[in-house]
Order: C-alpha cells, then structure tokens, then sequence
C-alpha cells in the first residue's frame, strides 16, 4: 500500500515510500514525481506528510485487505506451513492490517492466540472490531507498533504471519531480525514483492530498483531466507486476483465516496491519483512482477551459528 508511514504514525522513522506522486500543472499537464526521493523533503514542498497519511488511512480502513491477497492464498500457506491447526500456538499477524490474514488464521487455527500488529490504531480499530463480531477477540490481541522494534520476546512465537508488509522495513532485514523471535523449528511465511521473469524490461525494472531495490526472483528471495537461517517449506505466486479484484478494484469503488468527504482537500485527488497510477502500472506488468508467498522454517542455528 504505502511506505514510509512510521513517521506519519508515531515519528518513528522516515522511511522511502514505493509510489509515484502526479502532480497537475496549471497548463493542464501533469507531472509524475517517484516518491524514491526522501519523505521529508518531497512533503515539505508537496503535501504534508501526516495529511498524506491520514487521507491513505481514511481511504484504506473500509477495505477488506490493505494490500493484494486471498483467503485462499493465506489457506495455502498455512498448508505449506505444516503446522497442525489444533496446536496450542502463540502467532504474530505483522503488518495485518484491518486483519485480512488475521482472520483466515485465527478461523482455522483454533487454539492460537494472535497478536496483531500494525502501525496505524484506525485499522487495528476495525480489525479489533470485526475479531468481536465473529467472537474470536479473545484470542485476537491488536498491537500498535513498529514491525521493526517488536516487543516480543526471543524464541517466543510459533508461527510469524506477514502479508505485503515485510517490505516497509526490507525483506532481508526482516527475516533476519524476526528470526530470533520464533521457536527453533518455528515457522514465517511472508509475500513480498517478485520478480517473475529474470530479465524484466528496462523500463519496470528501473522503476522497482528505484522504488524498492530488494525485489528480486523467488530463487533470490529464497536465497535470503536460507543464508538468514531458514529452510524453505514451499512457494507460490499471488494471481493477478488477489491485486485486481481483491484490491484495486475495491479501492476503487471507495473512490468517489473518499473524494467527497475530502471535496476540501486537493490532497484527496494527488492520493487518487497516485493509486489509480499504481494500479494501471500492475495491470500493464502483471506478468513481470507479483507477490510471491514464501514459508520457511526456522533452522537451530543460522550462519553464524545463533539459535
Ligand atoms: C500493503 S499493507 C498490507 C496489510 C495487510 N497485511 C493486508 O494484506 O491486507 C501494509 C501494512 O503494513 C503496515 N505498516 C507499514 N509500515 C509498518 C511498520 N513499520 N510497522 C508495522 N506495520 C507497518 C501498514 O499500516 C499496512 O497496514
């Protein structure tokens, strides 16, 4: 959906947001800035940042998922987890969220208690909300928090959940760094974006380096997850359903209702705008580049021989 929002959330951190900024000029011609450049400066002279975070907030908490994904996918990861659904389990559901995957999991695992993570209180309202609805909040815990300094303890977690978020803070920082929280033999499974051929066009391929330079083949990503200290347990690439009509397609039918509630903001119409670009970019190169799903177990020790 978005990077960079650790400051926007808590002042956390700036980070580099993945979107493309289109500007209209008064001549009627558009400009379309990558947002590669650093945060602060973009926003100090475009849009300020924490309106640039309320307006996404507003506009994704009605979705269903914040970014693409399925049911069905979060159901074949779990599959490919191995893990038995009537373990006791203690899960963390990092980047939830409004709580898409969180739900999936708390459905069908029946003795996990989930804690789920996110910067933003507004989508752990909803996710906190809609556990109550469907009777899971006690085993449902929302945490708002930085997936890049999470209060867990070592060799605490059984299970490490993560859908189209690992990216805010990098693919290969997080898998390292979250290691330590699982159990030995715990399991992540977490989709990141993917290159699907080896030799993408220039053109996308210099945008992504330039958005996010970790993206990289499956065979890559599997690379990072072995040397920081895990076994692969299986792969499998998102379709193009889980972007289209799981994600962009409803985001855009919240379209007109965002954009008159902030008929005062022309900020409003600068966020549209970069959603709509970045949905047309995945309708133009959607076999180039997706969302690979990966589930790794933890090994005993890593390289450098730490459990
Ligand atoms: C693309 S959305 C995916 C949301 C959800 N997992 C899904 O698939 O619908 C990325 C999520 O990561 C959250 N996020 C961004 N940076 C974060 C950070 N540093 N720590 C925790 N969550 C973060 C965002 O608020 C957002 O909910």
């Amino acid at each position: 959906m978005y990077k960079g929002a650790e400051k926007a959330a808590g002042g956390l951190q700036a980070g580099r947001p993945r979107r493309l900024l289109v500007i209209p000029l008064p001549d009627g011609k558009m400009v379309i800035i990558s947002l590669y450049f650093k945060w602060g400066e973009l926003t100090s002279k475009l849009m300020d940042e924490s309106t640039l975070f309320s307006l996404l907030v507003d506009l994704h908490k009605g979705g269903e998922r914040q970014g693409p994904g399925g049911s069905e996918q979060t159901l074949m990861a779990l599959k490919l987890s191995g893990i038995n659904p009537a373990s006791r389990l203690a899960v963390a559901d990092i980047g939830c969220g409004t709580g898409a995957s969180t739900r999936v999991l708390a459905e069908n695992l029946v003795n996990a208690h989930i804690t789920a993570v996110d910067l933003f209180p507004e989508f752990l309202q909803v996710l906190a909300d809609s556990a109550c609805a469907v009777g899971y909040s006690d085993r449902v815990s929302p945490l708002a928090g930085s997936m890049e300094s999470l209060p867990f303890d070592d060799q605490s977690l059984d299970l490490i959940w993560s859908e189209g978020a690992i990216y805010n803070m990098g693919f290969g920082k997080g898998v390292e760094a979250w290691r330590r929280l699982l159990r030995p033999g715990g399991v992540l499974a977490v989709s990141e974006i993917t290159w699907l051929r080896p030799d993408p066009p220039d053109q996308i391929r210099q945008y992504w380096e330039a958005e996010y330079a970790e993206i990289g083949t499956a065979a890559e990503k599997i690379a990072v997850l072995e040397g920081a200290g895990y076994d692969l347990l299986g792969h499998f690439i998102l379709p193009p359903s889980c972007w289209i009509e799981n994600y962009y397609q409803p985001t855009e039918a919240r379209i007109d209702d965002f954009l008159q509630r902030h008929a005062d903001q022309p900020q409003a119409q600068q966020l549209i705008e970069m959603e709509r670009q970045e949905a047309a970019m995945y309708e133009k190169w959607q076999s180039v580049y997706g969302y690979g799903f990966y589930v790794a177990r933890k090994r005993q020790v890593n390289l450098r021989g730490e459990k």
